[in-house]
Formats: structure tokens, C-alpha cells, sequence
């Protein structure tokens, strides 16, 4: 943890500003030590150079597994390739410029691949995470001097209010037990003025629709089995991605039996595992959404093409 992360951070509980004991530090970076709170007296440790402000991965050991193991999968700069950028453009909706020198907020960071992204040209970015792999994350990224991560939950946040240029959130609140409330502890950390983006799993008509509700059904399963078995199991979208190609059958086993259709084969296992083994896990409608914003009081609410994507700003 980097000091000047003191800054942004207060207590969950009572909000009051955080002071810090017992530190041994590493690298220009406090490796461990206890962040104190004068005013209840709680305490929160830093282990492994991340604050922590839960003891446990509580309904999200799958995220710590999958993201232990697939630690690089998905990381620009370890794939030579610019997916992961190309995806946050599409999901938030903003160039990658819009973020200098901001101070940003990646709720959900998971390994840290958008991060990486926007690591260039925010002031500072902050990541933070329910599960262990914030350690993933800083082990992919502890190199850049802005980039900080906290091991917390979206329900309980460490931050003060008022003090994020820009937050997103990609592909993580309809994880959380209640979407729409994990959504409403985010405009109060913001700037006035500042900017939300979030991307949540859709559930519009169609084609996506049914094969959603082939996928509820299987979860019902899926989510109970140890983690490692699902993982062996989610390979099944190896050979299956080649089966889909044969036109009718093809077609058919893609409704039934959704896997990842992704042409990179450690990113087909990975996606097909994501999608089986959240303990929540939630559709929506772009209107919902769009309802939520408003119900925050936010402003210039907008919608992109790609579902479901919104964005608004918090009134000056
Ligand atoms: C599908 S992953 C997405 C990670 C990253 N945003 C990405 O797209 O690569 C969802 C992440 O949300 C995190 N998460 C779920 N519930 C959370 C909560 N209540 N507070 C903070 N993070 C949470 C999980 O631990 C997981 O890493
Ligand atoms: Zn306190």
C-alpha cells in the first residue's frame, strides 16, 4: 500500500479517518501493518502490501480461484493483443483519454485488466475487490506507481465521500446479492461533477434470453460443484466450440449447452467457467438501469448499444 492511499481511505463503519500502526514497509510500500480507527477503534490489517476490510471472500471464492488461475488470461500487456482495451471502450463508453489525470475508481477490479488500461492516463486508479484477487491484480501490476488495490466489499466501502473523478464497473454488481443496492453505494464516493459507468449482464428478448435460461437451470448445479471439478469441466468448451460450427446441430448445441464461444482456448475455459460458477448472478433490462441512475439524481444519462451499458454524471 502506497501512503498517500491514507488519503482516500476511512473507516467502513463510521467513516471517520483512518490512522496507521505497526507498519513494516518494503519497496517504498507498507507491507503490512493496521489500519486504526480513533473513533470506534476498529481495526483492518494490510497483508501482502493490500488494506484489507474483510476477513474473508465471503460468497466470491470462485472469483479467488478463477482469478488465480487465469492471473494473465486476459491481460493486454501479457497477450500482446488490445482486447481488454477494446472491451472497456465498448462497456464504459468513454475514450481511454477522458481518464487523464483523474482520480478512478475500477469497482470489481478482478486480475486488473482494465486497470492496465487506464493505468497511463489517470492521475491515480484505485482498484478494489471482494475476493483475493486483488493479489493477482498487484502481482500483474504492483510495477506502476498509480495504481492502488483494497480488498473490500461494495456494500462497505473504506472511502471517503467525494472523492472519485470517474468510477466503473465492469461485469461485477450483478455478482453482488442485490445489483441495485451495490449500484447506490457508488454515486456518494463521486465528485460532484464526476462520471459512472457501469456494464451489467442483459437480459433483453431474444435469442440471449433462452439461452440465459438454459444456463439458470444448469447453475442450479454448476454452483455447487467444488470449484476444481467445474473448472475440468469447463474445458468441455474446448471441442465444443468446434461441434457449434456444424451448421443445425451446431446451432443447436449453442442453445442448449452454452459455452464460451471465444476462438482463444484458455479464454473459452475461462468464460464458460465465469459464466457456471458465481454464487449470484443477475440479468437486466437497460431500462432498469437507466431507472437506477435516475432514482441516484444523476444527469446526462446514457445508454450505449451494447447491453446493458450506462453512464451518467453526479450534478455539480
Ligand atoms: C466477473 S469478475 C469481473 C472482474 C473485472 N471487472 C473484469 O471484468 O475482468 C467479477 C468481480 O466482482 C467481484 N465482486 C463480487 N461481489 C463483490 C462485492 N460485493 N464487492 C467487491 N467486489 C465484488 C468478484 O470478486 C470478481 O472479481
Ligand atoms: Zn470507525
Amino acid at each position: 500500500m502506497k501512503n498517500r492511499l491514507l488519503k482516500l481511505l476511512c473507516c467502513p463503519k463510521c467513516k471517520a479517518d483512518l490512522g496507521i500502526r505497526k507498519s513494516k514497509s518494503a519497496k517504498s510500500e507498507i507491507e503490512s501493518g493496521i489500519l486504526h480507527c480513533p473513533v470506534c477503534q476498529r481495526e483492518y490489517q494490510i497483508i501482502n502490501f493490500i488494506p484489507r476490510f474483510v476477513s474473508t471472500d465471503k460468497y466470491v471464492e470462485s472469483f479467488s480461484f478463477e482469478w488465480k488461475i487465469h492471473k494473465k488470461t486476459q491481460l493486454d500487456s501479457a497477450t500482446g493483443k488490445t482486447e481488454s482495451k477494446v472491451t472497456f471502450i465498448q462497456k464504459i463508453g468513454t475514450k481511454v483519454e477522458n481518464l487523464r489525470n483523474k482520480i478512478v475508481l475500477d469497482v470489481g477490479c478482478g486480475m486488473g485488466r482494465f486497470m492496465e488500461v487506464v493505468q497511463p492516463y489517470a492521475k491515480e486508479v484505485i482498484g478494489i475487490d471482494l475476493s483475493f484477487a486483488v493479489d493477482s491484480a498487484h502481482e500483474n501490476l504492483k510495477k506502476f506507481d498509480n495504481v492502488h488495490f483494497i480488498q473490500a466489499d461494495v456494500f462497505n466501502l473504506p472511502l471517503k465521500n467525494n472523492t472519485f473523478d470517474y468510477i466503473y464497473s465492469i461485469g461485477v454488481l450483478h455478482h453482488t446479492p442485490d445489483t441495485k443496492r451495490a449500484f447506490m453505494k457508488l454515486p456518494c464516493i463521486l465528485k460532484s461533477g464526476g462520471e459512472i459507468a457501469i456494464w451489467v449482464y442483459s437480459d433483453e428478448t431474444g435469442y440471449t434470453r433462452i439461452r440465459n435460461r438454459f444456463t439458470d437451470f444448469y447453475r442450479i448445479f454448476t454452483t455447487h460443484l467444488p470449484k476444481k471439478l467445474l473448472w475440468y469441466l469447463s474445458h468441455l468448451a474446448i471441442p465444443f466450440y468446434y461441434c457449434k460450427k456444424i451448421s443445425k446441430v451446431g446451432a443447436f448445441l449453442d442453445l442448449v449447452f452454452p459455452t464460451s464461444n471465444h476462438p482463444v482456448i484458455e479464454w473459452r475455459v475461462l468464460d464458460t467457467f465465469d459464466w457456471y460458477s458465481p454464487k449470484y448472478q443477475r440479468k437486466h433490462t437497460r431500462d432498469e438501469v437507466i431507472n437506477w441512475f435516475k432514482e441516484a439524481g444523476l444527469k446526462d444519462i446514457e445508454a450505449s448499444d451494447f447491453p446493458v451499458a450506462v453512464k451518467g454524471r453526479k450534478r455539480k
